[in-house]
C-alpha cells in the first residue's frame, strides 16, 4: 500500500511550523490558530510569547477566547488564570487559601519561537531545525512580504511545486516562463542532515519583462539556488546573471489541516527602493506567479505526496523533488 505524506502526518508534530505573523499577536489578547488539525492559543504574557493547546484544562473552553491580565491569561468561561509556563495561578470558584493543584495546567507547545517575522510552533520536541534566510537581516535587501494565503493543497505538495524545475515553461508562461526552456540541464544536489541544496541555471524572461503576457520580452539566463529544510521550507535565491539582480523567495508553509495550507511567502530584492510602491510592485509580481501554481495545485485530487517512489514516474529532471520525498520518508521513520 502506498504511504502518503499529508498535513496531518504524526511526524510533523516533531517539526517547527509557522503559525502566524509576529505582528498578528499583540499584547492585548490571545490569538487562536490551527496547525496539523489541532487548535492552539498564542499569547504574549509579560513580554513572553506562549503557545497553549486551545483548550482550558477545566472544561476545554478555547483559551483564545480569554483575556490577558498582567502576565497571565484568564479563561473566559470560569475565570481560571494561567501563567506563561502554563501553571494555573487562580481558580476563582475555590477558596483562595487552598493551593492550586498542579494538574490544572494549560498544555504548552514543546517550542515557540519568533523568526523571519513569523511565530513558529513545534507541538513536540523538534527534530528538524528552523529554516535560515540570511537576507532577512541583510540591509542590502528590501523585504516584500505577501499577505498570507490559504491553499486547498498539502504543504508537501506546495514545497514540491516550489522546488520543481520542469513546470516553469508550462505553468508560468503568463509571467516569467520562457517556452524554449524545456530541457532541464543537469544540476547539483547535496544533502546535509535535514537540509538539501540544489543549484541550477536556466533561461527565463527578463525580470522587467515578466508581467505582460503576449508582449515582447528579452530572454536571459538566471541561476537558481534552492535550500530545502524539512519538513516544508523552500529557500530560493534567483540571480539574474547579466543584471546582477538577486531575488530571494522564502516559502513558509503552515499545514493547517488535512485540506488546507497557509503560505507565508516573502520576496527579498536587492534591486528596488525600500518604498511602498516598489514593494507593492514586487509583491504583485510574486502573487501573479503564485496564482499560476495555486490554480493547478488546488485541482490535484489528493492533498498529499506519495512516499513510495513507485507511485509516480520520476524523470532525471526530478531528482530535486525525489530528494524531498526521501527526506520526508526519513522524517516519518525518525519521528512518525
Ligand atoms: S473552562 Fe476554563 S475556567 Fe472553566
Ligand atoms: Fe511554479
Amino acid at each position: 500500500m502506498t504511504a502518503w505524506f499529508d498535513n496531518e502526518n504524526p511526524a510533523l508534530r516533531h517539526c517547527w511550523h509557522p503559525v502566524a505573523r509576529s505582528a498578528d499577536v499583540g499584547d492585548d489578547g490571545p490569538v487562536g490558530v490551527e496547525l496539523l488539525g489541532e487548535h492552539w492559543c498564542l499569547v504574549r504574557l509579560g513580554g513572553e510569547l506562549a503557545a497553549f493547546r486551545d483548550a482550558c484544562p477545566h472544561r476545554l473552553s478555547p483559551l483564545s477566547a480569554g483575556s490577558v491580565e498582567g502576565a497571565t491569561l484568564r479563561c473566559a468561561y470560569h475565570g481560571y488564570r494561567f501563567a506563561a509556563d502554563g501553571a494555573c495561578v487562580e481558580i476563582p470558584a475555590v477558596d483562595p487559601r487552598l493551593p492550586v493543584p498542579k494538574r490544572a495546567r494549560a498544555t504548552s507547545a514543546a517550542g515557540v519561537a519568533e523568526h523571519l517575522g513569523l511565530v513558529w510552533l513545534a507541538p513536540c520536541d523538534p527534530v528538524t531545525p528552523l529554516p535560515e534566510v540570511s537576507e532577512h537581516d541583510d540591509p542590502e535587501f528590501v523585504i516584500c512580504p505577501l499577505d498570507p494565503s490559504d491553499w486547498n493543497a498539502g504543504a508537501a505538495q506546495m514545497a514540491d511545486n516550489f522546488l520543481d524545475l520542469g513546470h516553469l515553461p508550462f505553468l508560468h508562461l503568463g509571467t516569467f516562463g520562457e517556452e524554449d526552456d524545456k530541457i532541464v540541464a543537469d544540476y547539483s544536489l547535496d544533502r546535509d542532515g535535514w537540509r538539501f541544496t540544489a543549484s541550477h541555471r536556466h533561461l527565463t524572461k527578463a525580470l522587467s519583462d515578466s508581467l505582460e503576457p503576449g508582449a515582447d520580452y528579452r530572454t536571459v539566463e538566471r541561476e537558481l539556488l534552492f535550500v530545502f529544510t524539512a519538513p516544508h521550507h523552500v529557500y530560493l535565491r534567483i540571480t539574474y546573471i547579466e543584471e546582477g539582480v538577486v531575488l530571494t523567495i522564502s516559502f513558509c508553509h503552515q499545514p493547517v489541516n488535512a485540506a488546507t495550507t497557509r503560505l507565508y511567502c516573502t520576496d527579498y530584492r536587492n534591486d528596488i527602493a525600500d518604498e511602498p510602491e516598489a514593494r507593492a510592485e514586487a509583491v504583485a509580481f510574486q502573487e501573479a506567479v503564485a496564482a499560476e501554481d495555486k490554480a493547478l495545485l488546488e485541482r490535484m485530487h489528493a492533498k498529499a505526496v506519495p512516499l513510495d517512489a513507485t507511485a509516480e514516474y520520476h524523470s532525471r529532471a526530478d531528482r530535486i523533488t525525489l530528494e524531498m520525498r526521501r527526506m520526508l520518508a526519513d522524517l516519518v521513520s525518525e519521528a512518525g
